[in-house]
């Protein structure tokens, strides 16, 4: 990238904040050092809040005469939700959390991948049809059940879960049954 004049640019919208278990900013994992780093999602934990992180450098080539202003930029509510929201990280040990509950999912998924036929590359193993039909109907009832999941990908055959960092190993036996029983319903 830097060799060809860009930037490199790391989105933590998603996966920021501990929620990678071993490192707090998913980044790290990459062995890179983004120029550009943005925040969005869990730095409020909820409240509306969005940041971007960047080089003294990138920030000053903005700073070209056009004035910058934001309506909610600095708003000293949302900054407290911020910072509180780094305090609860810290002090719950929610990064830990992170590693030990998703590590325990993954493992609990896993186990499923091989009792289940469908699960794999998420494909029907005879057809090789994208399973599109089956994921709507199991995201369906998941959230009837209160997980919110959504489809993904282009053929709309991924279950995309997206956990909050406070999942507890309760909740992950939960929704491994649910997704164990809508599974036995295409067996
Ligand atoms: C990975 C990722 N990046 C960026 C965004 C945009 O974030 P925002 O809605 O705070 O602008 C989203 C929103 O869903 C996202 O999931």
């Amino acid at each position: 990238v830097w060799a060809a004049g860009g930037v490199c640019v790391a989105d933590e919208v998603q996966i920021g904040f501990g929620r990678m278990g071993t490192h707090t900013w998913a980044f790290e994992t990459q062995g890179v050092i983004p120029d550009i780093v943005t925040m969005g999602k869990p730095i409020g934990n909820g409240h509306p809040l969005g940041a971007v992180v960047t080089t003294r450098a990138i920030a000053d080539a903005f700073h070209n005469g056009m004035e910058y202003f934001n309506t909610f930029g600095g708003n000293p509510v949302s900054c407290a939700v911020a910072l509180e929201v780094l305090n609860v990280i810290r002090d719950e040990g929610l990064q830990q959390n992170a590693l030990e509950v998703g590590g325990y999912f993954l493992a609990r998924l896993k186990e499923l991948q091989t009792r289940c036929p469908l699960i794999g590359h998420v494909r029907s193993r005879e057809t090789l049809e994208p399973a599109a039909n089956e994921t709507r109907y199991i995201v369906e009832r998941m959230r009837e059940q209160g997980f919110l999941v959504s489809t993904e990908g282009p053929l709309r055959n991924v279950i995309k879960i997206k956990p909050p960092i406070i999942f507890q190993k309760h909740h992950s036996v939960r929704f491994r049954h649910l997704l164990n029983d809508l599974l036995d319903v295409f067996a």
